[in-house]
């Protein structure tokens, strides 16, 4: 396994499990699989609504002896209600309790989106609590609290664009460690990566396999389907491997992390098999012409009639 490592020396396995769209009666049977057979990264998230079953995975593999706490990285996520800076620590408390752990590895700022308390999904303007009221910057400072209570190691965010990323660099005590952002061959974000490399900012790759389970309002029409890409599944061929590997290792390869969902056995130790999977310079070479610059979770949930976000203005583009 490859890792990325941290200021502190810390190391961030490469390869996690993402656990977005794991369902309540299944991801129980999936944690407990993934981590039997080798995972030591696991990717949750409030928001997801499974952190509870999620826990008691990993209970009952620290019960059964199969991994120590400390031989995992766990990472979660601060949901958009809880922005304000006194709801911080009591949102992370909770995922604790969920999660059954007494600290986090990574913590993130979900979104740059901040909502009124108990507005999970907003669905008015009013829902919304403008960036002029409540700043990201206020919100992080909560976030650097956790790390001094020792309730996460790490702190980053994700979904923030090159000047969101900035803002948080010129004005944080601790700077954003990690940005969690949807990467894939068709949709590359270059320069975003180049930023983050250049200001010692970890990328973690999300719906690296294109995200096909999606809940259908969340899906735009005639969507192009990364794992049947002509380029990929000729690469795939060529190695006797499946498309998903090849999109897994492509992402190893640019030193970014990879949160593959699966909750299916086979299709969790294949995707943990791709960690072996070398791409020659070639094949990466004939990935990087595939950029669409195609967003799969395009945030225009959040760019509802009387937000104060626009698509555009969350991804600057
Ligand atoms: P399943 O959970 O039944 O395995 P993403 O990580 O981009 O969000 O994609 C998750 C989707 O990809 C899920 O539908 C998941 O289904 C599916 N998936 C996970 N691993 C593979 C694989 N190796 N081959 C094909 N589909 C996969």
């Amino acid at each position: 396994m490859k890792y990325l490592s941290f200021k502190n020396g810390d190391q961030m396995p490469i390869f996690g499990l993402g656990t977005w769209k794991s369902e309540p009666g299944q991801v129980y049977a999936a944690v407990k699989e993934a981590i039997t057979i080798g995972y030591r990264h696991l990717d949750c998230a409030f928001i997801y609504g499974n952190e509870h079953e999620i826990g008691e995975g990993i209970k009952a593999c620290i019960d059964d002896g199969i991994v120590s706490r400390d031989e995992l990285w766990v990472t979660s996520k601060l949901w958009n209600d809880a922005h304000e800076p006194e709801d911080v620590a009591p949102a992370i408390k909770k995922t604790l309790e969920d999660l059954k752990l007494a600290y986090l590895d990574l913590y993130l700022i979900h979104w740059p989106v901040a909502t009124k308390k108990g507005k999970l999904l907003p669905e008015h303007g009013e829902d919304f609590i403008s960036p002029q009221d409540l700043s990201s910057v206020q919100t992080w400072e909560a976030m650097e609290k956790l790390v001094h209570d020792r309730l996460v190691k790490h702190i980053g965010v994700s979904n923030y664009n090159i000047p969101k990323l900035q803002e948080l660099i010129d004005r944080a005590a601790i700077k954003p460690e990690v940005n969690q952002v949807e990467l894939h061959p068709y949709l590359q974000q270059n320069e975003l990566v180049l930023f983050c490399k250049d200001h010692g900012i970890h990328l973690t790759a999300y719906s690296p396999l294109g995200s096909m389970d999606r809940p259908e309002n969340l899906k735009g029409e005639n969507e192009p389907i990364l794992l049947e890409d002509p380029t990929i599944t000729s690469i795939a061929d060529k190695y006797n491997v499946s498309p998903a590997q090849v999109l897994i290792s492509w992402a190893i390869h640019r030193d970014t992390s990879v949160i593959p969902k699966s909750v299916n056995l086979s299709r969790l130790k294949q995707n943990l098999a791709a960690v072996e999977l070398e791409l020659s310079t070639q094949d990466m070479e004939v990935i990087a012409g595939l950029d669409k610059k195609r967003r799969y979770v395009d945030g225009s949930f959040w760019a509802i009639e009387g937000s104060p976000h626009t698509v555009s203005s969350l991804w600057n583009e």
